[in-house]
């Protein structure tokens, strides 16, 4: 073998030496961050129609739900990150509306968006300094699509899975306005939004009379 060829071959075992320890390293980090859970398949996270019933001016409040609203109780916690899936967003802005357990929300004019309503079970909070955010609400009801929706009449009738609505926002960040479900819900795979978005469908697991799940979220960084 020549010196070229050697000098070549040294050149190749160095390069696939180097990048096997940076992979062990980035495992390694991925394995520490707070963010590992959604660093395993990491992107940002989906978007949803904004629906017919979202209303802006909602109160601040992280407990939509008082103690004497009908319905299983439900706590939501979750992180916001950028877009590597690591790092905590504070201060982002979240707006959440739901519908109560019956599958009714606070207005029965569907698309009047400057409606100003009771608030019923909406509510905006900022993520804390970890970037974290905890609301306390009820577990939606189901409920199906009004007739003669602009766009939506296609649809009319058909029930949606049980799902809250969430918006995310963060100075620099591409917010998005997105739909939460719960796994084993049987309307997630006729649903023509959530049939196609599984990784916004989460689990809800029962702690004593609660129910607590945890949603977080990856926001694209804006250039
Ligand atoms: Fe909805």
């Amino acid at each position: 073998m020549n010196n070229y060829l050697i000098s070549k071959l040294t050149l190749a075992i160095s390069r696939r030496t180097f990048l096997h320890r940076s992979a062990v390293i980035a495992g390694g980090a991925l394995l520490a961050g707070p963010g590992f859970a959604a660093q395993q398949n990491c992107r940002p996270t989906e978007s949803e129609i904004i629906g017919p019933y979202y209303r802006f001016g909602a109160p601040f409040r992280a407990r939509l739900a008082g103690p004497d609203e009908p319905g299983d109780r439900l706590v939501l916690t979750g992180t916001v990150f950028s877009s590597d899936c690591h790092t905590p967003l504070p201060k982002a802005l979240i707006e959440v509306w739901q519908a109560n357990h019956a599958g009714f929300y606070d207005t029965n004019k569907p698309g009047n968006f400057t409606e100003t309503t009771t608030f019923h079970l909406r509510g905006m909070l900022y993520t804390n300094e970890k970037g974290q955010y905890e609301i306390e609400t009820i577990v939606p009801g189901r409920y199906p699509i009004p007739p003669n929706l602009p766009g939506l009449e296609k649809y009319a009738g058909l029930t949606r899975p049980a799902h809250i609505h969430m918006r995310f926002m963060e100075s620099l960040h591409v917010p998005v306005t997105t739909q939460l479900y719960f796994k084993g819900d049987p309307f997630i795979a006729n649903d023509p939004w959530a049939g196609h978005k599984p990784s916004l469908a989460i689990d809800l697991k029962q702690d004593g009379k609660l129910r607590r799940g945890v949603f977080d979220v990856v926001l694209a960084r804006a250039l």
